[in-house]
């Protein structure tokens, strides 16, 4: 392997260690916010539907109701704001955010959160 290629090589593992805390910082972000707009909407502190923060779940807990719960619970779920179906607006990706914002920072995390 040359010197250039070495270089090339060094350069690649900087950058995805730089960027990778990033990213997962970003992400967790973007799902506090998702959080915030998409649930928080409809489970916030004298909710008739209940109150749910983040830290009202364990990480287990969480994980078996994005698996199992999610879908049946909220299946004819109307975003208040938008009007349109929760589960139509959100996207896998955008699911995925917030199940990560859940997790981490359930009851049982290190840095557990009411929402944010
Ligand atoms: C339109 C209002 C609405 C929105 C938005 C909403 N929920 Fe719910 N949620 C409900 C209702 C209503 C129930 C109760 C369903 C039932 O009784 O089976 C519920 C139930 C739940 C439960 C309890 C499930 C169980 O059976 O243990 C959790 C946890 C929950 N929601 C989390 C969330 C999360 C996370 C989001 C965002 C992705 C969200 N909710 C968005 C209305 C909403």
């Amino acid at each position: 392997m040359g010197r250039f290629h070495l270089c090339l090589l060094t350069t690649a593992v900087l950058v995805a260690l730089l960027t990778s805390p990033q990213t997962a910082r970003a992400q967790s972000a973007n799902g506090k916010e998702l959080y915030r707009n998409n649930c928080k909407v409809c489970h916030d502190k004298g909710s008739p539907h209940g109150q749910y923060s983040p830290m009202t779940l364990t990480q287990d807990q969480w994980r078996s109701f994005f698996k199992m719960k999610l879908i049946p619970a909220h299946k004819s779920a109307v975003h208040p704001k938008t009007g349109g179906k929760l589960l139509e607006q959100l996207t896998p990706d955008q699911i995925k955010a917030i199940q990560r914002f859940a997790i981490d920072h359930a009851a049982d995390s290190e840095q557990p959160a009411t929402c944010g």
